[in-house]
């Protein structure tokens, strides 16, 4: 059945969330709530959500509301019909009395509930209603969250089910795990007890909330709020009902009870107005102190708060086994929950799921986890586990693995989707090479390099790796979050305070080569990003040549805010593409003076429709709404371009001096406005002076490496001044940016 309209009823978080992704897929929507005016202010809310939930604000009307009372003709319209109201069994039951009374007969109904089991959602319905309903359990917030977990019963129609998910698949972007009715699903039930398990923890072990959060966070592949910071995001109260909820739902010898109890503290910080970070604080809290804000963490056995302190562990990848293997008590600690969650997750197999692989991948889509617990007892190695392990009994999956200490137990990823990711074809690859920064793989006649550092921040490495993988095309592609935040800032301030600036320009230098070598090698290279493309990251992509996008990004140029200027060939390809413009072709000082403005002011895209005007991508990149579609839509790329020729080199002819008054007239405007300070100064007239050409006449014929030797001078002034090196200590430090 094909899905052409849909009403959503309930437009709170989720519901409108919802809502935004269906624009965003250019399905017509309507948006019901109690009031008009309750739906027309959560319309206006997905306009102004940030991050925002739209990729193209102007769709926005596409979005229709209205109130269950005058409206709900709409519903007869309806292919799908989407209910996303309150968490409460009576009000859902007359809604969907209501919604069977008047769809259109076969149109699919389900239910956003995180918590309330199928069987008591529908027990009202007749079979032939129950034929159509099922849950569709999206994830906060619904534009981000790879997740969708589907749930059947043993009356749905399974052609509809699977209609439902490839419609969820490919034109939401969703990755769609079809689940049974159990409480928590999959996702919750493992990711819900994992939070609890590292908060008992804490508390047992004595641990700080900071030291926690260090812990079970990024050495163990789990996003850096860790456990209580994400206490604090999702809301300490919500927590507390999700947890009652559990409670209730599972039977007295689930091991979940043991870790769901009301702890003394929580309560006390929901009662007084602490419930996170939408409330007075949580965990953590923002005090302000001689105007200056100070993050504070609570301490977990007086109730008092401090400054909150910065924990090393001096792990900076994802690394369990370093992990687990200290000796001390983060070891201990970490040991303690993550053979916990293990042994949680793999007891539901198989009265939950049949297949264990899906919980992984609910806990790398819904969690953002790098590996879900069945990857992590792999990455362990199944015989130290079970060496380390206490008991298991009950627990036929780990009884089974006891008994063949099966190293290879794990089989193939990504079940759940018939698509062909990177993350099934990565195993079947040959590991090319490997250093600290990236890893290039080779499947079939291609390369892929993944950058594995933290946020995919680039250094000397990083360029080696793509240098080296273009004896054959190339993919450039990741599983991470991030695409690439940019230049590893930390890499180069070390090299700064040391004042080696002769080891920094080396790295810029190779940066730019490297850079070169992608856009003329006689292979081509696609990039496909994800997330945060910016600076270094961006001129990696622009020096692609293809790019296959995701639908969530944030690209730009963002190094004037660290008091730099692009030096990797950004200032050079940006100004190519504004250069073809036709009012460059009528004004030939048009393009730099774009260029400037946005570079100087770091504009940043946060989708790829946002980012075409500006030219960080252009019309014939491809978008692509399903990031598991990234890799073989690169594929395909490669396969239809056997016969790729390089570009030709760019030329430029740039008006010099004049045209560098020009910019600086601007500058000069910002200052006495007060929008820029001194250092703003500087940094534009060295970007003024790259943009202009530097020494140069309208005549005068520019070559790339004319302009590569320019971005790499501005970029070495300015890289030596105290005021560049103050701005990237302070983001380094606080992750703002310092005005100077
Ligand atoms: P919310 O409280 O933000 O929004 C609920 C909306 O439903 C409100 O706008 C309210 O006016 C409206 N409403 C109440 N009764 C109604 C009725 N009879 N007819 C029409 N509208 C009515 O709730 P939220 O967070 O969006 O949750 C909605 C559903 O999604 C719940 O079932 C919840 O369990 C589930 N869920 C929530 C998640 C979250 O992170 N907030 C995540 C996943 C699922």
């Amino acid at each position: 059945m094909e899905i052409k309209n849909v009403v959503v009823i309930g437009s709170g978080t989720m519901g409108s969330g919802i809502a935004a992704q269906l624009c965003n897929a250019n399905i017509p929507v309507t948006l019901l709530d109690l009031k008009t005016e309750i739906s027309q202010k959560a319309k206006d809310k997905i306009f102004n959500s940030r991050p925002p939930l739209l990729i193209d604000k102007s769709k926005i009307d596409s979005i229709k509301v209205g109130n269950i009372s005058d409206d709900f003709g709409v519903v007869g319209e309806a292919d799908w019909i989407v209910e996303a109201v309150v968490e409460r069994i009576d009000i859902k039951h007359n809604i969907y009395k209501k919604i069977f009374n008047n769809r259109k007969l076969g149109a699919i109904v389900s239910s956003n509930t995180s918590s309330i089991p199928i069987k008591i959602l529908s027990q009202n319905l007749s079979d032939e209603q129950k034929k159509d309903f099922c849950i569709t359990h999206f994830f906060n917030p619904v534009r981000y969250m790879g997740l969708l977990e589907i749930v059947k019963s043993e009356n749905s129609d399974l052609n509809k089910i699977n209609s439902l998910k490839s419609f969820c698949e490919n034109l939401l972007g969703k990755g769609a795990i079809i689940c049974n009715d159990t409480p928590g699903f999959l996702g919750n039930r493992v990711g819900v007890y994992a939070m609890q398990v590292a908060m008992t923890e804490a508390f047992k072990m004595k641990l700080s909330i900071e030291e926690a959060d260090a812990v079970f966070g990024r050495p163990m592949g789990i996003p850096k709020t860790g456990v209580f910071g994400l206490y604090d995001l999702i809301g300490i109260d919500l927590m507390a009902d999700v947890l009652k909820s559990f409670i209730k739902e599972l039977s007295e010898n689930d091991e979940f009870q043991a870790v769901a109890k009301e702890i003394p503290l929580v309560k006390k910080l929901i009662e007084t107005g602490y419930t996170g970070r939408k409330g007075k604080g949580g965990f953590y809290r923002m005090n302000k102190e001689n105007n200056q804000k100070i993050l504070e963490a609570i301490n977990l056995e007086t109730g008092k708060y401090s400054k909150s302190k910065k924990i090393d562990l001096g792990i900076d990848t994802v690394n369990l086994n370093l992990l687990i293997n200290r000796k001390d008590k983060y070891g201990e600690y970490a040991w303690t929950v993550v053979s916990k969650i293990i042994k949680y997750a793999s007891s539901l197999v198989p009265g939950v799921t049949d297949k264990f692989n899906d919980i992984d991948e609910a806990m790398r889509l819904g969690f953002n986890w790098v590996m879900g617990p069945f990857e992590m007892l792999k990455s362990i190695g199944v015989k130290i586990f079970f060496e380390r392990l206490d008991s298991y009994e009950n627990n036929s999956f780990l009884e089974k693995l006891s008994k063949t200490k099966d190293e290879n137990f794990y089989g193939e990823r990504q079940l759940y989707t018939d698509i062909e990711t990177l993350g099934k074809i990565r195993p079947k690859s040959i590991k090319v090479d490997k250093n600290n920064s990236a890893e290039i793989h080779r499947f079939k006649d291609f390369n892929i390099v993944e950058f594995t550092t933290k946020a995919c921040a680039l250094d000397y490495d990083s360029m080696d790796s793509l240098k080296n993988a273009t004896d054959k095309p190339l993919i450039i592609i990741n599983e991470s979050m991030q695409f690439s935040a940019g230049v590893n800032l930390s890499y180069t301030m070390n090299f700064a305070e040391k004042g080696d600036f002769k080891s920094i320009e080396k790295f810029i230098k190779y940066f730019q080569d490297t850079c070169k070598h992608l856009k003329y090698s006689k292979y081509p290279v696609v990039s496909a990003p994800s997330g945060l493309t910016l600076g270094g990251g961006f001129e990696v992509l622009v020096q692609s040549n293809f790019v296959v996008s995701h639908t969530n990004i944030v690209i730009g140029l963002v190094e004037t805010i660290v008091g730099l200027i692009p030096a990797g060939g950004g200032c050079k390809e940006m100004l190519w593409r504004w250069s073809q413009t036709d009012e460059a072709k009528k004004d030939p000082d048009y393009a730099s003076l774009k260029v400037f403005d946005i570079i100087g002011y770091a504009k940043t895209a946060t989708s790829p429709i946002e980012a075409e005007p500006l030219k960080y991508l252009r019309p014939e990149d491809k978008k692509i709404m399903n990031r598991n579609s990234l890799f073989s839509e690169s594929k395909q790329i490669i396969k239809n371009n056997s016969e790729f020729t390089p570009p030709d080199e760019c030329k430029f002819n740039l008006s010099g001096k004049p045209l560098k008054e020009k910019m600086i007239k601007v500058l000069e405007k910002l200052y006495n406005d007060k929008i820029i300070l001194d250092h703003g100064v500087e940094v534009g007239k060295e970007l003024a002076n790259v943009l202009s050409g530097g020494d140069t006449t309208i005549n005068k014929i520019l070559s790339e490496d004319d302009l590569f030797k320019l971005e790499l001078e501005s970029f070495m002034k300015l890289i030596e001044t105290k005021k560049t090196q103050q701005r990237i200590k302070h983001t380094l430090s606080t992750g703002k940016p310092l005005v100077n």
